[in-house]
């Protein structure tokens, strides 16, 4: 894939889920056109990977804790503007997406999916609002599932349907100096669809006119798009990234 690179020298983003498939590769591109990082995730050791990866802390802190903890976004957020002053970009991407039928779901596992798809992204938005520079910008990580539904994930379907009315509500609330915009991504090979692919892979690859599945470098792009200057005009919107799948399948 080719690459546009982006200059985000002097900005900050903050970055959710950031040892998973998708964010690692946000980190990555955003570091790399400039930015420093603020990244939280549930385990340290594969955060401190992360780190050394990209280059060590001199533009990234990195803590371990809950995305869908109210105090653990609090603290995230407080280190974010003692070490930077502030944030420019904000990026949950946290999520989960275990496997049930409607049937199956019992309260927990309901109260769970929520939580973290839905609530910590809530409590991070609500909060960083006070953080947010001018200029700023929002990128939610809704799902294909969002729009239109998803088999044994009606929970995970039903919390991206929401990311997605939440961004477009508040996008009518932050402008004209935030923008707040989000990726539905398709099927894009990382741990969390593993099993997905193992299981009904063949039928996806059926339906997705680009035959393939995505990379998370392909979603990360394009979040760095939607944060980037190309974007100015673009706000509560919802950009597709699937290979087609939500077209043919
Ligand atoms: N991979 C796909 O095909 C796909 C498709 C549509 C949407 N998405 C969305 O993109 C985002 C990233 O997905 P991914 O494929 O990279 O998943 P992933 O499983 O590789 O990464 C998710 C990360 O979130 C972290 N996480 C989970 N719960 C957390 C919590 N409570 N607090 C902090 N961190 C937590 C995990 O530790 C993990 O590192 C998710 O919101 C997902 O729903 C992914």
């Amino acid at each position: 894939m080719s690459a546009i690179t982006y200059d985000f020298s002097g900005k900050t983003a903050l970055i959710t889920g950031a040892s998973g498939g998708i964010a690692r590769e946000v980190a990555r591109i955003f570091h790399g056109a400039g930015a420093n990082l603020v990244l939280l995730d549930l385990a340290e050791e594969p955060l401190a990977q992360l780190v050394s990866e990209l280059g060590g802390e001199d533009r990234i802190v990195a803590m371990a804790g809950d995305a869908s903890s109210r105090d653990d976004i609090e603290a995230l957020l407080e280190l974010a503007a003692k070490r930077f002053g502030g944030l420019d970009y904000v990026l949950p991407v946290a999520g989960i997406y275990p496997e049930a039928t409607v049937r199956d779901t019992s309260d927990e596992l309901w109260r769970t999916v929520m939580q973290i798809n839905l609530d910590g992204v809530f409590y991070l938005l609500r909060s960083a609002l006070g953080h947010l520079r001018p200029g700023g910008a929002v990128v939610n990580f809704a799902s294909v599932a969002g729009h239109r539904g998803s088999h044994s994930h009606g929970h995970y379907a039903a919390s991206k349907a929401a990311v997605i009315a939440l961004t477009r509500s508040l996008a009518m609330e932050v402008g004209p100096d935030i923008r707040v915009n989000a990726v539905s991504p398709g099927t894009i090979e990382t741990p969390m669809t593993r099993d997905l692919v193992r299981d009904r892979g063949g039928n996806l690859l059926a339906n997705t006119p680009m035959a393939r599945y995505g990379h998370p470098s392909e979603v990360a792009a394009v979040a760095a798009f939607l944060c980037s200057s190309a974007a100015s005009y673009m706000t509560g919107e919802v950009v597709h990234v699937n290979g087609g799948l939500f077209l043919a399948g």
